[in-house]
């Protein structure tokens, strides 16, 4: 008896050591909101049902939350007196969705347990939870991050790469944020699930070499030279709501919609690992779901940083 609770005040007070030392854990929530994970997930699972496409758009919001200062909720921040969100940085501007179902998570939690689960973490989860419904891999969740006081849209146009860029520039923009080339190469297959505006490849399927004909041609009729900049095409041509390798596969047949897709597979080093991702779900899954875990641990606010907030898109 005496011993157990020996055991029990070590294991505490090693959690808090974690927790000062700004680790995450899978098991933040279990005595201050044992719910918060299967709330996430029921709400992904029902905002996926209502619009497949939401999955892959809240996959994309983790992201680009973790690469402007950390995985701090910044990017869930309307604008304000003092600064200028995240929101209408040039990637993120009539691109970015799933604002309303982050609120729709938040308002429950705020029932179940009020002022508990950050922002940060609902971004975190709500990627895993995505990736695991739409047939992906699955991974634990570092839990803990708390959300940011304030977002910064020079940042996100920093730090966002854009689909233009080139192999180097993609290299370099992960690994400012500490992810290696492979991590970078795994991650990009997040573009199986999901689409894109017209502005985001139009100048591919006009000027490039590197991309099938055919392909081109069948983009062309809704993505015109100029004009019906917002009409949206599927980044994965044949399976663009199922998390599977065929963005891979594609890149092989010159079949990536953006230019940054197909930099991966255009006679460089990278081919071979997207050679290999392309014929392998088991290992593209392994290394996506190990660098998003490397992904969520960007920067987080953790212990008395930043706030737990109450709207994510507004500081308290
Ligand atoms: C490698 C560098 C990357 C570039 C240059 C890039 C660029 C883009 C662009 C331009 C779009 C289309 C936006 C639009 O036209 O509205 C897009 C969509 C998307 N991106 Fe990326 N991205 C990259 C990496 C990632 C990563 C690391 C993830 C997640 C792990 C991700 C997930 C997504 C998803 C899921 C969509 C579709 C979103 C939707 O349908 O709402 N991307 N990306
Ligand atoms: C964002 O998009 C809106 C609507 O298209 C546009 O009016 C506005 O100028 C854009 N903002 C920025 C900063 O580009
Ligand atoms: C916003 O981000 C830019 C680019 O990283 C940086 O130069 C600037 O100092 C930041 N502004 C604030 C107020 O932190
Ligand atoms: C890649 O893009 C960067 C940034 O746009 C540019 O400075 C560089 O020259 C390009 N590198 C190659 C090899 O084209
Ligand atoms: C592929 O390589 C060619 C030739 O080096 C280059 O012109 C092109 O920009 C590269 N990338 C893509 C996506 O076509």
């Amino acid at each position: 008896m005496a011993s157990n609770l020996l055991v029990l005040l070590v294991l505490v007070a090693f959690s808090a050591f974690l927790k000062a030392d700004g680790q995450l854990s899978p098991e933040y929530y279990r005595g201050t909101c044992p719910k918060a994970l299967s709330i996430v997930e029921a709400e992904v699972r029902a905002a996926i049902n209502k619009e497949t496409r939401i999955g892959a758009s809240l996959l994309r919001l983790h992201f680009h939350d973790c690469f402007v200062n950390g995985c701090d909720a910044s990017v869930l921040l309307d604008d304000t007196g003092s600064f200028v969100g995240e929101k209408t940085a040039m990637p993120n501007n009539n691109s970015l969705r799933g604002f309303n179902v982050v609120d729709d998570i938040k308002a429950k939690l705020e029932k179940a347990c009020p002022g508990v689960v950050s922002c940060a973490d609902i971004l975190a989860l709500a990627a895993r939870d995505s990736t695991v419904y739409l047939g992906g891999p699955s991974w634990k969740v570092g839990l803990g991050r708390r959300d940011s006081v304030t977002a910064n849209r020079t940042a996100a146009n920093t730090f966002l790469p854009p689909p233009t860029s080139n192999l180097s520039a993609l290299v370099s923009s992960f690994s400012v944020q500490g992810l290696s080339f492979k991590d970078m190469v795994a991650l990009s297959g997040a573009h199986t699930i999901g689409r894109a505006r017209c502005t985001s490849f139009r100048a591919r399927i006009y000027n490039e070499r590197s991309i099938d004909s055919c392909f081109a041609e069948s983009l062309q009729c809704n993505c015109p030279v100029s004009g019906n900049d917002n009409n949206l095409a599927p980044l994965d041509v044949q399976t663009s709501t199922h998390f599977d390798i065929q963005y891979f596969k594609n890149l092989l047949n010159k079949k990536g919609l953006l230019h940054s897709d197909q930099e991966l597979y255009n006679g460089t080093s990278a081919d071979s690992l997207v050679k290999k991702y392309s014929t392998d779900t088991t290992v593209f899954f392994k290394d996506f779901a190990r660098a998003m875990v490397k992904m969520g641990k960007i920067k987080p606010l953790t212990g008395k940083k930043g706030e737990v907030r109450i709207n994510c898109r507004k500081v308290n």
